[in-house]
């Protein structure tokens, strides 16, 4: 049986040229009514009305299309900032980023990495052992895109993390894009909170730990926030990296695990011993 033909559909909303959201899909043609409209609800759901609503749709003829499982979730209750950003680092570190490359990272996150001194439009690409920054445009950086759960993998994820008490549809959609990230060749591993003011959480994931949650990666109101993907300068071809993370259609169709730890030094042994690649 032939897979069916999938479209891409991609919202963002912005007011005053200002991005205020942004959201995509791959769906079977009969579903592409319904995700138009839930897509710009989705615009209008902000409490700031959109001045422009761009819905751009494609049809993926010809593509070919990558089926991945889903990264594992591990959620951390890390107190606060400080004890967040410390395991979010020895995550990292068991991923193989250096400590160097890890402050780097953090310094730049906090203080706005673009050269403009704000959030960047994508990610950073920093090598994972000098922290030497590789991304061909710096205010905009490297934006993921084509990617979604198939309907059987959503409905499956949602409930392994309501599970959990994880019932914001970010976690979700983050974790799907850290799953497309961790499948990147040369990636090694990703750091991500949100520039939203009034959302502290965020993640460092890999194909080795999976993605560990951690709730307070920084103050809450604070409008700094972004992703640094950490990458093997000895596999890294820039076209073929930025190629796969921008148009390569991925399906994520198989969930992994999801679970809340309290001990991180037995998890990060735990994974060391059993890679779950
Ligand atoms: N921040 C700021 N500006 C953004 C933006 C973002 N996150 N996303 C898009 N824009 C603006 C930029 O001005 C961009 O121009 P640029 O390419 O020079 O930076 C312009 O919109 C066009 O972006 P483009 O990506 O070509 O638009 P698109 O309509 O094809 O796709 C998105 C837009 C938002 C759907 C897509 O970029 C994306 O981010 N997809 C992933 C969404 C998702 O699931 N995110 C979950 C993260 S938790
Ligand atoms: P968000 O998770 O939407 O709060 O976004 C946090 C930061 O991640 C943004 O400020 C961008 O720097 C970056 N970002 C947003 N969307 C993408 C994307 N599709 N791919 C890569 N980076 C992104």
């Amino acid at each position: 049986m032939t897979a069916p033909l999938l479209y891409n559909i991609r919202m963002r909303a912005s007011t005053g040229g200002r991005h205020i959201s942004g959201a995509e899909r791959l769906v079977p043609v009969e579903m592409t009514d319904g995700t138009v409209r839930e897509l710009i609800e989705r615009a209008r759901s902000k409490g700031i009305d959109p001045g422009q609503i761009v819905i751009t749709i494609d049809s993926l003829q010809g593509a070919i299309i990558q089926n991945i499982q889903a990264l594992d979730l591990t959620a951390y209750p890390a107190r606060d900032v400080a004890a967040s950003r410390n395991a979010a680092g020895r995550v990292l570190q068991a991923a193989g980023v250096s400590t160097v490359a890890l402050e780097k990272a953090t310094m730049l996150l906090d203080a706005g990495p673009a050269p403009s001194g704000g959030t960047m439009r994508g990610a950073m690409l920093l090598d994972a052992a000098t922290g030497e920054r590789l991304e061909p445009d710096r205010e905009r950086g490297v934006r993921v895109s084509r990617f979604d759960w198939s309907s059987e993998a959503c409905a499956a994820i949602d409930r392994e993390l309501a599970h959990i008490g994880l019932t914001h549809f970010r976690t979700r959609e983050a974790l799907s894009l850290a799953s497309k990230v961790a499948h990147g060749p040369s990636v090694v591993a990703e750091l991500c909170w949100s520039d939203d003011p009034d959302y502290s959480a965020g993640y460092a994931s890999s194909l080795s730990t999976g993605y560990v949650r951690f709730p307070f990666m920084k103050q809450n109101g604070l409008t700094t926030g972004g992703r640094a993907f950490f990458i093997d300068r000895e596999r890294f071809d820039p076209d073929t990296l930025i190629s796969y993370l921008r148009e390569e259609p991925v399906i994520i169709s198989r969930i992994g695990r999801c679970g809340r730890i309290n001990d991180l030094s037995q998890f990060l042994s735990y994974r060391a011993v059993n890679r779950h690649v």
